[in-house]
């Protein structure tokens, strides 16, 4: 029998031990079914993704778009393409939240996203922002501006992949930005990848046990997909059963979260998206990034969002949502908390 009441303590060694045997997965999927449609409901919520800058000073070992991979043909979208991008998805009339993402790309100073945010606040579209790590200073005016929420993935949880994997950088300093991110207000995101190379069962335990400790009002969960262009090309990925109990066990633990079926899921696995819907996620995010500028945000190989245009992936969404008979959420669809769990 699943001890339940041991995964919402955060039992790190019982966690560890879920993620080791698969012994109890089908138990773990249905327990965070039920809890999605219990504490969230039946609707799932579409954020488009704008990838506005795929320009990044970092050289995070997994990525493609790391600054010394020199074989990406590097892009800007202005601040007019920018709002123009907001203005075509606030017209669709299905999504309520724009997601501007970016690498960490100094070029947008403060000013610049000040304005992104003022114009795009303008069109009643909430704002999530995906711009690495930026100065405290940077945090606090953007969200005067009217930006609602964060995305920071923590990306691992273990200080010693997390230095190894982000050079000069430590899990400390990552943490750091997510507390400051919660204090001044905004829903905050963040989130890990699967199958790392050297992390453990226990590594992964970690992360859960960090969603709680932050608690995090938003958990995105992908597996780790190697890239040609980065010194981790020949190691191997992430698979997907792990990745949805993850995704799973993260949903009995923060039960009110919001929790995406990710691209990167979406993309080793032509059902993971639909896969995630069924074990606790309730958000998508489907890419409308300008069809001339989304082949070349690869910061993994085959992200299914290069073989959509621009409706494709709306329609996409939709369709998944209505294969695991749920329903389009509209409006900005921000965590809605459940004081009490009972
Ligand atoms: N595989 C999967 N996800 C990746 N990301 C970056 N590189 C990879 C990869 N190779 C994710 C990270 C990061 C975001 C930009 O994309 O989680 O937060
Ligand atoms: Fe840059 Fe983000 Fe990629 Fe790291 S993960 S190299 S910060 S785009």
């Amino acid at each position: 029998m699943l001890e339940i009441s041991k995964i919402r303590n955060v039992d790190l060694d019982y966690l560890t031990y879920l993620l080791t045997t698969s012994e109890h997965d089908e138990e773990i999927f249905a327990t965070a079914d039920e809890m999605r449609r219990k504490y969230v409901g039946d609707e799932v919520y579409l954020r488009a993704i704008i990838e506005f800058s795929n320009v990044c000073t970092q050289n995070c070992l997994y990525c493609g778009l790391r600054a010394q991979n020199s074989s990406v043909r590097r892009y800007r979208m202005s601040v007019q393409e920018i709002v123009e991008r907001a203005e075509f998805i606030a017209k669709l009339g299905v999504i309520g939240t724009v997601v501007l993402q970016s690498g960490e790309d100094p070029y947008y100073d403060t000013k610049m996203v000040t304005e992104v945010i003022m114009r795009i606040k303008s069109l009643g579209l909430a704002i999530t922002l995906s711009l690495g790590e930026r100065s405290f200073e940077e945090y606090r005016v953007w969200k005067e501006a009217g930006a609602d929420r964060y995305l920071l993935k923590h990306e691992t949880a273990s200080p010693q992949l997390y230095a190894r994997l982000h050079p000069g950088d430590s899990l400390e300093s990552r943490k750091a930005h997510l507390l400051e991110l919660k204090r001044l207000g905004y829903e905050t995101g963040t989130g890990c990848m699967v199958g790392l190379p050297g992390q453990t069962p226990y590594d992964l335990a970690l992360d859960l046990a960090f969603f709680r400790e932050l608690d995090a009002d938003m958990v995105g969960i992908g597996p780790f997909i190697p890239h040609p262009g980065t010194p981790l090309a020949h190691s191997k990925g992430g698979d997907v059963k792990t990745t949805l109990k993850m995704v799973a066990l993260t949903r009995i633990i923060l039960p009110d979260a919001n929790i995406p079926a990710t691209t990167a899921l979406g993309s080793i696995d032509k059902d993971g998206r639909l896969l995630a819907l069924k074990c606790g996620a309730n958000v998508i995010m489907p890419n409308l990034t300008p069809n001339v500028y989304r082949d070349k945000y690869e910061i993994y190989p085959g992200k299914s969002s290069f073989y959509d245009t621009d409706l494709e992936a709306v329609q996409k969404a939709l369709k998944t949502i209505e294969a695991a008979g749920l329903r389009l959420g509209r409006g900005p669809g921000g965590r809605r908390r459940i004081e009490a769990l009972v």
